[in-house]
């Protein structure tokens, strides 16, 4: 019954996400026993395939905190100067979970607290004398504050002094497990020189822990810190942005070109693995196996696949390049899996449906633009139009993205006229990634329970052998697959 994957996607036919459909197999677990935990590259693992797209609408610092918190990462897009983006990438590996507020707020002895607002979000004040926020002399939780009588007081009379504090090594287990213990409600955590870098509170650790469970835990390095991606060109002076990247403390280094099987950047790839042995880069884009054999040579660690997918690419209009994504993912990832790399698939996520479908046809995580803009974690404020609060979302080939530098993504930065390979538009407020990441997650365990996999790699071993089937819809059918025959529908984004 149906087509297996060899056969569908051998007849001449480029497939989007849309144009095929998995027939449903046999179940024999529950939908949280599925497994997603997955490798971004040879050596990266996530327990959620979720990856945040480098986009200057898409992946700073608070996307790339709230990705790895969640169990994915973020890829902190290179629109900007080295110093720009490794101060991005510092930001976000200071971070140890979601904070509720960005600033955590300091004040000295001789102030006095007059107004609430002053904490900011925060269970607390911390009292320094040193500007850089070292020598922590006390806090003052809002609590005690707010049962104070005289509000104009020195805080010096009142604050709590020995606070107890944690190294900010620890990780997100560790620290609820110590606030538990010691029945606290909330924990300093500073660095080795004795800066309070973050506070985690009970409540932060019942938020946390009260999202729809995924599969695992945050993606932390070794020494506690998040886990964060950076993107880089394939210019001489990415060279020099490579150094800065990774001496803010990047784990993985995206090459980011839109075809990505060309001499820059196989240069590049080698230049990186030379120059940093341990650091995993991942090189793209590709969409056919010829490119993806040329990298996976040059010695990438994990390949972006996508060109033209994405909601905001015209680049198959304009270039008359690309492929369809379902078979650009299938073909890619079958040469990929030969080696061992990871196959990231780029663009054209809009449902929990397409996250499904990529991992099931051989890739290991799915990397999100439009998804993951008009997030409350997205850069840039929210603004009215029409009535509906949006955020902007553009492509990286737009005319506006590249005046600010992403032209070398296109190769239109040394030529005398650009050509622009994608659009400025807005999204939706979705609200916090937090929330909508854990809910999708869930509803692509529930397909891949449907499918009978019970992880990723079981899907990737179903397709392999033949035992997973797949058809081609045709378009009546796709107006079948969707909502149809209602008068009216509110659609929800995910
Ligand atoms: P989604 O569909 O998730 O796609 O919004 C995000 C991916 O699209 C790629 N990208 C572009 N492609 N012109 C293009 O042809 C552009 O201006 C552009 N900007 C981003 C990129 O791979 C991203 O991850």
């Amino acid at each position: 019954d149906g087509f297996p994957a060899t056969r569908l996607f051998n007849q001449g036919y480029s497939y989007t996400y849309d144009d095929v459909i998995f027939l449903p197999h046999y179940i024999d677990f529950s939908t949280d026993s599925v497994q997603l935990n997955t490798k971004l590259s040879r050596n990266i693992n996530l327990s959620i395939p979720c990856v945040a797209s480098p986009m200057d609408t898409v992946t700073e610092a608070s996307m790339a905190v709230s990705m790895a918190a969640l169990g994915g990462i973020g890829i902190i897009h290179s629109n900007n100067t080295a110093s720009e983006q490794s101060s991005l990438i510092r930001s976000a590996k200071s971070h140890r979970i979601p904070f509720a507020s960005t600033d955590i707020p300091f004040l000295s002895p001789d102030d006095s607290i007059s107004s609430a607002s002053v904490f900011n979000n925060s269970p607390c004040v911390f009292i320094t004398n040193d500007k850089n926020n070292k020598n922590l002399l006390g806090v003052v939780d809002k609590l005690t504050w707010e049962s104070l009588p005289d509000k104009e007081a020195r805080i010096s009379s009142y604050m709590q002094k020995n606070v107890v504090t944690l190294p900010n090594t620890c990780n997100l287990k560790d620290v609820a497990g110590y606030l538990t213990k010691k029945e606290m409600d909330f924990v300093p955590l500073v660095s080795g020189e004795g800066e309070v870098i973050d506070v985690v509170s009970k409540w932060d650790v019942e938020r946390i822990n009260g999202f729809p469970k995924t599969s695992g835990f945050p993606s932390v390095g070794e020494n506690g810190e998040f886990l964060v991606g950076a993107s880089i060109g394939t210019r001489e002076k990415d060279k020099e942005r490579l150094e800065h990247v990774v001496k803010a403390g990047a784990n993985v280094i995206v090459i980011d070109s839109s075809q990505g099987n060309s001499i820059y950047q196989i240069e590049m790839i080698k230049y990186v693995k030379k120059t940093f042995p341990n650091l995993d880069v991942i090189g793209g884009n590709v969409v056919t196996m010829y490119q993806a054999q040329n990298l996976i040579q040059a010695g990438v660690d994990g390949l972006r696949v996508g060109m033209g997918s994405g909601s905001i690419c015209t680049t198959q209009e304009v270039c008359a390049v690309g492929r369809g994504q379902a078979t650009a993912v299938y073909k890619v990832s079958s040469v990929a899996a030969q080696s061992g790399v990871p196959v990231i698939a780029d663009g054209g996520i809009s449902n929990s449906g397409h996250i499904v479908k990529a991992l099931t046809l051989g890739a290991s995580t799915v990397m999100m633009g439009s998804f993951l803009a008009g997030s409350t974690e997205a850069p840039g404020a929210y603004t009215n139009q029409g009535g509906e609060r949006v955020k902007k979302y553009r492509g990286m080939g737009s005319l506006e993205a590249m005046r600010k530098g992403s032209d070398a993504r296109y190769l239109g930065d040394t030529a005398k006229m650009k050509i622009a390979q994608g659009v400025v538009g807005a999204v939706a407020d979705k609200g916090s990634v937090l929330k909508f990441i854990p809910y999708t997650m869930h509803a692509v365990k529930q397909g891949f329970q449907d499918l009978g996999a019970s992880s990723l790699y079981s899907a990737h071993d179903l397709l392999r052998s033949g035992v997973l089937r797949l058809e081609v819809r045709t378009g009546a059918a796709q107006v079948e697959g969707g909502v149809h025959g209602l008068v009216s529908y509110e659609k929800k984004s995910f």
